[in-house]
């Protein structure tokens, strides 16, 4: 089988393609990326040279390029996005661009190559805010409510691949997933925000009373849900994938990450709120379970512990990306 990748050099799209590569000996992978900021080469370097594996630099947007990359592809699973919800509240256009302008020219392309399956890869956000300390979560037949210009173009993302089922018969599925974390995420989001300050020995930056809740997933455990959806799922549907992080905090996560690294409670910041900020997110994945069989490996602690040790031993990785752009970005956002 032959994928089209694209965003593979992103955090998601990378664990992917080498959690697709080491599982799937016989097929080969085009990675389809613009590297911008978040697009990092150095995440998919063990791949080089590797004859299953094709890098083309591209723009989701431009669809000749798209249409090139698309020839002879079987499946594609579909990351490119801007990702950033502090981002898109500063610069909303390329959200409604890439997000959705670039995966309708991606839909166009798919039908008319007649992939096999498009999967998409949204997230729990176009579903809006839950109530903290209720009992709620989100799950497949949840109303979409977004709130950021980040979550209004996904949402917006997944109505055209659902709109492309029912119009063109292209067989598509879409998950949407909570927090991913884990290895090669880029340092901007709150976790390896978090660990790379404290290595570095700076405060880490809470926003507002902190008490903002997350469901954190482990990006191995969302590369698996992936790969049964793609084996197993059903075109057209759509699959909630989340966690096992339990109801936790900001502050919560903060502690965790101080205690395993051994410092105390002084590096926490608290700093101005984000605006429109959404309280509470939870995921109910028993349809995934149920019908896939898909529950994540481990639970949040253990994971996370294996993030702080992979960025720990990682330090050329992260250090590089925290230059630049990213620390232009940075000043800006937190002064
Ligand atoms: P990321 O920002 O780390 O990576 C995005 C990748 O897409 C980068 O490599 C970037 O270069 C590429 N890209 C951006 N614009 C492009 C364009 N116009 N054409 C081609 N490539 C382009 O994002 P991520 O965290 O890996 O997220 C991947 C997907 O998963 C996104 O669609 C995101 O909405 C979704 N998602 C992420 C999370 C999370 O916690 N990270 C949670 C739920 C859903
Ligand atoms: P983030 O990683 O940006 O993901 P998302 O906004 O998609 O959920 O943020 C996760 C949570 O952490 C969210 O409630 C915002 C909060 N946060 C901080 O408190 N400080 C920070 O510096 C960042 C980046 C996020």
């Amino acid at each position: 089988m032959k994928l089209l990748i694209t965003g593979g050099a992103g955090f998601i799209g990378a664990n992917f393609i080498l959690y697709w590569m080491n599982h799937h000996p016989d097929d080969s992978i085009v990675n389809f990326d613009k590297l911008t900021y978040a697009g990092n080469l150095e995440n998919l370097k063990t791949l080089e040279g590797n004859s299953r594996y094709t890098f083309v630099k591209g723009d989701i947007t431009d669809g000749s390029c798209v249409d090139r990359a698309m020839d002879g592809v079987d499946t594609i699973v579909h990351f490119a996005a801007e990702s950033h919800v502090d981002r898109s509240i500063t610069e909303p256009a390329p959200f409604v661009t890439t997000n959705i302008i670039g995966t309708q020219v991606l839909l166009n392309a798919a039908v008319k190559h007649k992939v096999k399956r498009f999967h998409h890869v949204s997230t729990d956000e176009v579903f809006g805010s839950l109530e903290l300390h209720s009992k709620e979560k989100f799950n497949e037949q949840t109303r979409y409510d977004p709130r950021s210009p980040y979550a209004a173009s996904k949402a917006g993302s997944d109505h055209l691949v659902h709109a492309y089922f029912v119009t063109y018969g292209l067989p598509v599925t879409i998950t949407n997933c909570s927090n991913n974390f884990g290895p090669y995420q880029f340092p901007e989001k709150f976790i390896p925000l978090a660990i790379t300050n404290i290595i570095e020995g700076k405060k880490v930056p809470v926003y507002g009373d902190g008490l903002y809740v997350r469901d954190w997933l482990y990006v191995e455990d969302h590369c698996r849900a992936i790969e049964l959806v793609l084996q197993s799922g059903k075109a057209g549907e759509t699959y909630c994938v989340g966690g096992l992080s339990d109801d936790i905090s900001n502050i919560g996560v903060i502690k965790k990450i101080t205690h395993m690294m051994g410092k105390d409670e002084s590096v926490i910041e608290f700093v101005k709120d984000r605006p429109g900020h959404d309280r509470r997110y939870a995921i109910d994945w028993s349809k995934i379970r149920r019908e896939l069989g898909w529950k994540p490996e481990y639970d949040f602690d253990s994971w996370l512990e294996k993030t702080i040790v992979w960025y720990k031993e990682n330090k050329a990785w992260w250090k590089h990306v925290k230059t630049g752009e990213y620390q232009t970005y940075y000043k800006q956002q937190y002064g």
